[in-house]
């Protein structure tokens, strides 16, 4: 039995819920220029194409569901034995909805808005503009989306590398291994842990993985975590 499992997640987990993953056949990034709506340039530049880009994201969020994977994973920091923590880069709520708790979202949440001039957090489904006022201060134009664009520091990464420093399984799942500093958990990791990926295919770090499991999320992630809770692996 394992003490304390660090599960990373990336977009390939909810794919199967209907949302688009970056790269890849399909990929968001093969709609929109990360530099549009993805920078903090971006955004000065044009901040209603970067509210309209996250409103839409936002949107497609009341009409997908969590899938088998997300469920998997609230039933395994439910019932298992270790502490089960996840890390993940999606800013998507489906590990919320799934019942996940332990849950750090090092890429911020399309959920959550901040204020560019107090510094306010506050967890929202509505659409924003740039008309849009902030309710702390009351200033308009000054609410941005809470996700941490490239060039951005990401969230929580004091509380990450002890994680990874004291696990002893660490899981990555659905993530392409292209986006630092997540891409690099498992070189931490894998000094006291034993590495898993699961994805469709391997990713750029897979060599630094002890094992692999390729295929559906959705299919192999319920697998492993009914092992895990038998003991079995
Ligand atoms: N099951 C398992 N893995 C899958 C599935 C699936 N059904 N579908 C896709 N994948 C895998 C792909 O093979 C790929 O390796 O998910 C990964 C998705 O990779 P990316 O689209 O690059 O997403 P991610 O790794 O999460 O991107 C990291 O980059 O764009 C930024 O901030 C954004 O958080 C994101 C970060």
């Amino acid at each position: 039995m394992y003490k304390n499992i660090v599960i990373l997640t990336g977009a390939g987990i909810s794919v199967e819920s209907g949302i688009a993953a970056f790269r890849g056949g399909g990929g968001l990034w093969g709609d929109y220029k990360v530099d549009d709506v993805a920078t903090l340039n971006g955004y000065r530049k044009n901040p209603a194409l970067v509210h309209d880009f996250y409103n839409k994201r936002r949107r497609e969020l009341k009409d997908v569901s969590p899938n088998p994977a997300h469920i998997a994973l609230a039933e395994l920091e439910k019932s298992y034995s270790g502490r089960v923590t996840v890390i993940t880069q999606n800013v998507d709520d489906l590990h919320e909805r799934a019942g996940t708790k332990n849950l750090l979202h090092m890429h911020g949440e399309l959920l959550s808005i901040r204020c560019e001039d107090c510094g306010d957090r506050f967890k929202s489904d509505e659409e924003f503009s740039i008309e849009s006022i902030c309710p702390a201060c009351g200033k308009k134009g000054v609410l941005r989306p809470d996700i941490v664009w490239f060039g951005e520091v990401p969230m929580h990464l004091e509380k990450i590398e002890p994680l990874l420093l004291s696990a002893d399984l660490f899981i990555s799942i659905g993530t392409s291994g292209n986006v630092y500093p997540a891409a690099g958990f498992v070189r931490i990791a894998r000094n006291n842990a034993r590495t898993v990926e699961i994805n469709l295919e391997a990713s750029l770090t897979a060599d630094l993985f002890h094992e692999h499991i390729i295929g559906n999320a959705g299919a192999v992630v319920v697998e492993y975590v009914q092992k895990l809770l038998k003991g079995g692996v």
